[in-house]
């Protein structure tokens, strides 16, 4: 029997401990996230459904998103203990410069209509943290804009090429005048990803004002509010309006073949990686073709649905490539022990999308943050859990997939 007794005045008082009020209310949101899921959580309530769905949406049955992500749950890491990681080191080489954590922010299109403080909050706080961020050709701030809000970051910009070549010139041109030191060709979209959940939210862009939107404006009133009161939502290199599945088809090229790699290669001078490579053999082929990485991408699912998983190709494309190029993958990541694994098999980096717009939306730039701080305590734990001191060392040994 357990004998009871009223506690005394003296042994409560060291409990009342109440939480400092954090007068920020965002910094009162972010406060109690631990993990990108719960930063999801925050954003799904704050934006409106459609913008929210198409962001968190993939194509069709959504299998390519839901398999890739099964597949970082398969990973098993194989520690070893008793080794000194008092220090770790998470740098990085990545495409020839080194980075402090092996990842990217991938390029997103439509960012600022996530949160209006869209690119410019990711290039910041990649810039703050170390390492890349990818601006899309279907961004909405301009490759000059993003590079001066930013100057110390590390740029990147996505390509799409165009039905008009001299179009694609003109945007390569720009970004290497402004900085940007690799070009990311993406190439798994000759036509539009079946976005589902787009069709049934009859997403338009930039969002139409209807009697629907006006009443989710009442439950979303800050996101509605920031849109109606910064710079208007326009596409920064991109003319054009409608459903995304239309502007891909309007604008994008489905004839694109390897002789435009080889173009590509003649007249951008920076590093160029090709993104959304689904086989080894085309991994050879870009490579030979003159690709300094190949990015093993399904588009996060938003196009082919039922594709190859990302991650299950990355051991046999390093093995295939021989180190001629470095190998990038994405898609599916949503913490910094999934990058581990993705090193782990031999990839030099990964890339996250979601994950930076899921914190975007909880909180913008405060949110990037905290998804880059929540990756980078991530990847410094598993290391040392790992009884791993640097990001270099992982290798095969520390994984396998169940
Ligand atoms: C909302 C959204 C917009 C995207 N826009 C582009 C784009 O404009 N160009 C591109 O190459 N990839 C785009 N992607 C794909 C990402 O670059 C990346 O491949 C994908 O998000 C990785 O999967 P993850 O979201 O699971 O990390 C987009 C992804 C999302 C979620």
């Amino acid at each position: 029997m357990v004998q009871r007794r009223l506690p005394r005045p003296s042994e409560l008082a060291p409990l009342l401990r109440p939480a400092p009020f954090v007068r920020d209310a965002t910094a009162r949101r972010l406060r109690r996230a631990a993990s990108v899921a719960d930063l999801r959580l925050i954003a799904r309530r704050r934006t409106p459904r459609a913008v929210f769905d198409y962001c968190d949406g993939a194509a069709d049955g959504e299998q390519s998103l839901r398999r890739a992500r099964a597949a970082f749950a398969r990973v098993e890491f194989q520690p070893s203990v008793l080794h000194d990681v008092s220090t770790i080191d998470t740098s990085r080489d990545i495409l020839g410069k080194r980075a402090a954590l092996p990842f990217a922010f991938a390029p997103t299109g439509f960012t600022r209509m996530m949160q209006t403080e869209g690119e410019r909050a990711v290039a910041s706080v990649a810039q703050e943290v170390g390492v890349p961020h990818t601006l899309s050709t279907m961004g909405t701030t301009t490759i000059e804009d993003l590079a001066a809000s930013a100057p110390d970051a590390r740029l990147w910009f996505q390509l799409y090429l165009w039905r008009d070549r001299s179009f694609g010139k003109d945007l390569v041109q720009r970004a290497a005048a402004a900085g940007y030191d690799t070009l990311m060709l993406t190439v798994d979209t000759p036509s539009g990803g079946a976005r589902l959940r787009d069709v049934r939210n009859g997403l338009a862009i930039p969002p139409a004002l209807t009697l629907k939107t006006f009443v989710d404006g009442a439950m979303h009133p800050n996101w509605w509010f920031d849109l109606l009161t910064t710079e208007p939502l326009t596409f920064a290199t991109l003319a054009a309006g409608g459903t995304p599945e239309e502007m891909i088809n309007r604008v994008f090229d489905p004839a694109l073949t390897m002789a435009d790699v080889e173009w590509l290669r003649d007249t951008w001078p920076g590093k160029l990686v090709i993104k959304g490579v689904q086989s080894v053999d085309d991994a050879l082929r870009v490579v030979d073709a003159g690709a300094d990485g190949v990015l093993l991408s399904n588009h996060g699912g938003r196009q082919l649905d039922r594709a190859p998983v990302p991650l299950e190709l990355v051991e046999p494309t390093v093995q295939a490539l021989g180190g001629r190029a470095e190998v990038l993958v994405d898609t599916g990541i949503t913490n910094g022990g999934d990058i581990v694994a993705a090193v782990a098999l031999g990839a030099s980096a990964a890339l996250v999308g979601r994950a930076y717009l899921y914190g975007l939306m909880a909180g913008g730039r405060a949110g990037v943050a905290k998804v880059a701080e929540i990756l980078r305590a991530d990847v410094v734990r598993t290391l040392q859990l790992l009884g791993v001191t640097s990001v270099d060392e992982l290798g095969p040994q520390h994984v396998r997939l169940r």
